[in-house]
C-alpha cells in the first residue's frame, strides 16, 4: 500500500490525476466538479508550528446531513465510578460473543477529563469481530489506537491504512473513518486524546536523531469512495454517541493537502536510548508522542514504550524500580513479557497505577534482580507501553466491576521479604 512517508509534513495527494487545485485552496470550480472542505484540528490562530489543518477535496461536503439522534453509548465514556487510589490491574478484554463491529467493541476502562474541556484523556480497550459497516467520527479528541492482537484495515477520509500488532495509530480528531479486520477478530488499546495533538518530544542533548524518527511514521495516500448507498454515520460527542444515515458513503475525499492527517507507526522502528553505565533513566527517555499543557515538561499524555532493548548497567538494579508518582500510569502489553512483573501482566491486559501509589517490580522480578550476574543481556520479544497522564483517571464503573479485574493485584507485592539485617 503506497504510503506518504514523515511527522508534520504538509502532504498533497491526489487519486485522480489533476485533482488537487493549484496555487489556492479554495478555486471557484474545483477540478472534477469536487467540492473544497477545510478540516482544522487547531484553531485558525496558534503559532504556525502548531496548526493542522487539511484541505479535502470530495464528491459531496460533509455538511449534507440530517440531524443526529442519540444511540446506546454501549459500555463507551462510563458511568464513572468513585475515584480509586488502588492499584488496578485486568486481565485480557474478553473477545465478544456475538457480532461486535469496532464501535460497538469499545469499552471505557477510565477518564480524568470533563466532556467540555479540551485536556485529558480517555483510556478506552476494543474487542470486536465484526468489520464495520458504518463510519465513525470522534468530535472528542485524536484516538491513539496501539492494536494488540488482529490488524485493522482503516478507511479513513484522507486514505486507507492497515495497522497491525506492534504498530500504532493515531487518527486526528474530526476525521471520519471505517475499520475492516483482515483477521476476523481484533482487540487493542485506545488513548482518547482531548488535550493538544500528538507531536514528536524534543530531543534536547540527544541531538537532531533518535526515539521515533519523522520518516518512519506513513499516512495513507488519497482513495475514495463513490458510492450512493445509505451509509450510517455514527458521531461521539461530549461522550455520548449520535448517528445519522447519509445517502452516501462519506469517505469520498478524492484529493487532500495539509497536516491534519492520520498516520502509523511501527515502533520496531524505535531507537530505543538507555545507559551504558549504571542505573538507568526515567522512562521518559521512551516518549514516542507527547500531548503537552501549558507547563513546560507536564504532559497532558505521553505515549511510552518498552521495546526490546540491551541491558547493559552495571551495579544497578535493572527492572523499573519502586516509585510513587505524580503522574498516572496506564500500562498495556502488546506481546511478551514485561521486565518489571513475572506474572499476572498478560499480553492484552492493562495496568492503572494512579498518582502516589506505589509500585514497582512484584517481589519474583525483585528477588531474581537482586541477585542477577550482571551481564549484557537483551530484553527479548516484548512489547510493553504507558498511557502517562497528569490527571488522575478516574475508572469507569464497568471496568471495576468487570470479570477481568483482578481482585488479587496487591499480592504481586505481598511477597517482599525484609532482608535488612542491621549490617552493611
Ligand atoms: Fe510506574
Amino acid at each position: 500500500m503506497e504510503m506518504l512517508s514523515g511527522f508534520g509534513n504538509e502532504f498533497a495527494t491526489e487519486a485522480l490525476p489533476g485533482a488537487l487545485p493549484q496555487g489556492m485552496n479554495s478555486p471557484q470550480k474545483v477540478p472534477y466538479g469536487l467540492y473544497a472542505e477545510q478540516l482544522s484540528g487547531t484553531a485558525f490562530t496558534v503559532p504556525r508550528g502548531e496548526a493542522r489543518r487539511t484541505w479535502l477535496y470530495r464528491i459531496r461536503p460533509s455538511a449534507g446531513h440530517g440531524a443526529f439522534h442519540r444511540i446506546d453509548n454501549g459500555a463507551l465514556c462510563g458511568p464513572l465510578a468513585p475515584h480509586n487510589p488502588n492499584r488496578l490491574r485486568w486481565n485480557p478484554l474478553p473477545l465478544p460473543a456475538t457480532p461486535t463491529d469496532f464501535i460497538a467493541g469499545l469499552v471505557t476502562l477510565g477518564m480524568n477529563g470533563t466532556p467540555e474541556a479540551p485536556a485529558g484523556i480517555s483510556v478506552h480497550l476494543y474487542a470486536a469481530n465484526q468489520g464495520m459497516r458504518r463510519v465513525f467520527m470522534n468530535a472528542d479528541g485524536e484516538l491513539l489506537v496501539v492494536p494488540q492482537l488482529g490488524r485493522l484495515l482503516v478507511a479513513t477520509e484522507c486514505g486507507r491504512l492497515e495497522v497491525a500488532p506492534g504498530e500504532l495509530l493515531v487518527i486526528p480528531c474530526g476525521m471520519k473513518f471505517r475499520v475492516d479486520l483482515p483477521d476476523g477478530e481484533a482487540r487493542g488499546y485506545i488513548a482518547e486524546n482531548h488535550g493538544a495533538a500528538f507531536r514528536l518530544p524534543d530531543l534536547g542533548p540527544i541531538g537532531a536523531n533518535g526515539l521515533a524518527n519523522p520518516r518512519d511514521f506513513l499516512s495513507p495516500v488519497a482513495w475514495f469512495e463513490d458510492r450512493d448507498e445509505p451509509t450510517e454515520l455514527v458521531q461521539k460527542y461530549q461522550g455520548a454517541l449520535w448517528a445519522t444515515t447519509l445517502a452516501h458513503a462519506p469517505l469520498d475525499v478524492v484529493a487532500w493537502h495539509g497536516n491534519n492527517v492520520p498516520y502509523k507507526y511501527d515502533m520496531a522502528r524505535f531507537m530505543a536510548i538507555n545507559t551504558v553505565s549504571f542505573d538507568h533513566p526515567d522512562p521518559s527517555i521512551f516518549t514516542v508522542l507527547t500531548s503537552p499543557t501549558d507547563t513546560a515538561g507536564v504532559a497532558n499524555m505521553d505515549f511510552v514504550i518498552f521495546p526490546p532493548r540491551w541491558m547493559v548497567a552495571e551495579n544497578t538494579f535493572r527492572p523499573p524500580w519502586f516509585h510513587r508518582n505524580t503522574m498516572n500510569e496506564c500500562m498495556g502489553l502488546v506481546h511478551g513479557v514485561y521486565d518489571g512483573k513475572a506474572e499476572g501482566f498478560l499480553p492484552g491486559g492493562v495496568s492503572l497505577h494512579p498518582r502516589m501509589s506505589a509500585h514497582g517490580p512484584d517481589a519474583a522480578t525483585t528477588e531474581r534482580a537482586i541477585a542477577a550476574t550482571l551481564a549484557p543481556h537483551r530484553q527479548e520479544g516484548t512489547l510493553a507501553f504507558m498511557f502517562e497522564t497528569c490527571a488522575v483517571l478516574r475508572p469507569t464503573e464497568a471496568c471495576i466491576n468487570a470479570g477481568h479485574l483482578q481482585r488479587n493485584y496487591d499480592a504481586a507485592w505481598s511477597g517482599l521479604a525484609k532482608t535488612f539485617t542491621g549490617a552493611r
